[in-house]
């Protein structure tokens, strides 16, 4: 059941612009649709997330190994792929506004299933029949052009100085694993990698999305984590289910909430893909797709060795056999994930004493900032020594803070906000008897901890 829940979304895309983790793009120009600026504490969250993607991905599995390619690739990876015939989304205009809508979504909001897999005679049949039903988002009218498939391939100039680049363009890439493929065999040589094996990429990723409504969720330039994972044929089954396996558990580990998460399958398969499963969020506006896990089959090595020429069979050293390796493939957006942990980490509490605190409840990995460290008072200088001492010891291992700045109870109320998980305060017991009170952000409750034993207390805690 998909609850919208419109306040929470106006609250969180001001709260993450009031307290610097995202910024509307080029906010002084007034913006520019569908992208976004990380701010100061939205940078270390998203370093945060992909830290731990990384962690989970590459650190712990011997047979998975890291990629970084490049944006720009060979153009023919994209017809390769089958991106330049057929990655689009149905679009329509509304005859009375002009505003362009995403036809599938527009249907999917009115409760009949389609997707952009579709053709566009069953697209607009679809139209057609519920015409009474599907209403502009901007003006309520009900009264929509044909739609059009609309490719979502980002086109640029790159290398072409003939001014006519438009009809032989180079893309951006619409998704990170066409480079995790073209360098399939660069790895196998170079590496002790032997099938099954996998290769995860984090990076930028481009789409012309035709809608632009949905904050960070649906971006036109975005961050994607994919793991592309190689296998033998009779075993693709298998490892298809460990990772949907593997999958659901990391976003537990990570600390989401379990009930706002669930799965859902793809009812229209691409025609290589033997499942696709997605892990939806209950974002503000409903479970949206999170990640996707997919059996590709041998779809996308088999498609590079037909419009490349390169020979990417695989040969099994003990037994000797050739074959063509399926993919089994993880992947998920940093945006998405930013905002999924936003939305579960974001609470209002109401307080003992009648006030109320907004507590950004991060597991404790992905904060921002770890550890803030106050003198309690600002114009004390013996007290900011000592704070400065703490914090310089401590800013060695954990992204730390200092502040001096109000009273102690409004800067816990700040770092509250940013989801802070310890404050250390120096007062004048520090000075006499060298222990410092640090704050749990959650419970609220404090401890004495002795100076010399912070860095314990922190390797054991964060
Ligand atoms: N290689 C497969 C692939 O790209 P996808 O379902 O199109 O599949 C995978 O995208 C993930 O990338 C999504 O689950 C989502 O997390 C993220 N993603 C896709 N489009 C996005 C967009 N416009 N903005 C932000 N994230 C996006």
């Amino acid at each position: 059941m998909t609850t919208k829940n419109n306040g929470l979304m106006d609250t969180i895309v001001g709260f993450a612009k009031r307290r610097g983790f995202v910024f509307p793009s080029s906010d002084i120009y007034g913006g520019f649709a569908a992208v976004y600026d990380f701010g100061p504490y939205g940078t270390e969250l998203a370093k945060n997330i992909r830290e731990a993607w990384w962690r989970a991905m590459v650190q712990e599995h011997d047979n998975i190994v890291g990629l970084d390619s490049s944006i720009f690739m060979h153009p023919k990876i994209w017809e390769a792929s089958g991106h330049v015939g057929g990655f689009s989304d149905p679009l329509s205009e509304c005859k009375n506004c002009h505003t362009r809508v995403r036809v599938d979504h527009l249907l999917e909001d009115a409760g009949v299933f389609a997707d952009e897999k579709m053709s566009e005679a069953e697209i607009n049949a679809l139209l057609t029949e519920h015409a009474d039903k599907i209403v502009c988002p901007q003006c309520g009218k009900s009264d929509f052009a044909e739609a059009k498939n609309f490719n979502l391939l980002v086109k640029s100039n790159l290398g072409n100085f003939t001014g006519e680049w438009d009809a032989e363009p180079t893309y951006l890439r619409g998704e990170t694993c066409q480079g995790i493929y073209v360098n399939y065999k660069n790895v196998l040589d170079t590496t002790r990698m032997k099938v099954p094996f996998g290769i995860a990429q984090i990076g930028k990723a481009f789409r012309n999305e035709i809608t632009a409504r949905q904050f960070i969720f649906r971006k036109r330039e975005f961050e994607q984590m994919e793991m592309q994972f190689f296998v033998h044929p009779d075993e693709a089954q298998d490892t298809y289910e460990q990772w949907r396996a593997k999958r659901w558990q990391y976003y537990l580990d990570l600390g989401i909430k379990e009930e706002n998460l669930q799965w859902h399958e793809h009812e229209n398969l691409v025609f290589y893909a033997s499942a696709a499963w997605d892990i939806e969020y209950r974002f503000p506006f409903g479970f949206k797709e999170l990640e996707g896990v997919h059996a590709r089959g041998d779809y996308d090595l088999s498609q590079h060795m037909k419009h490349s020429g390169a020979k990417l069979l695989y040969r099994d050293p003990k037994t000797n056999e050739s074959f063509v390796p399926h993919i089994v493939e993880t992947s998920v957006g940093v945006d998405r994930t930013f905002l999924a942990v936003l939305t579960d980490a974001y609470t209002e509490e109401q307080l003992d004493d009648g006030k109320s605190r907004v507590v950004l409840k991060l597991p404790k990995a992905l904060a921002p900032v770890k550890i803030a460290v106050f003198p309690l008072l600002k114009n004390k200088p013996e007290l900011v020594e000592k704070a400065r001492d703490i914090f310089d010891t401590l800013k060695k291992t954990y992204m730390c803070e200092f502040d001096d700045n109000g009273n102690v109870g409004k800067r816990y109320r700040r770092q509250d906000e940013i989801g802070t998980p310890y404050c250390v305060t120096v007062d004048f017991e520090t000075i006499e008897s060298g222990v410092v009170t640090v704050r749990d952000r959650d419970t609220m409750e404090q401890v004495s901890v002795p100076e010399g034993e912070l860095s314990d207390f922190f390797a054991q805690n964060l």
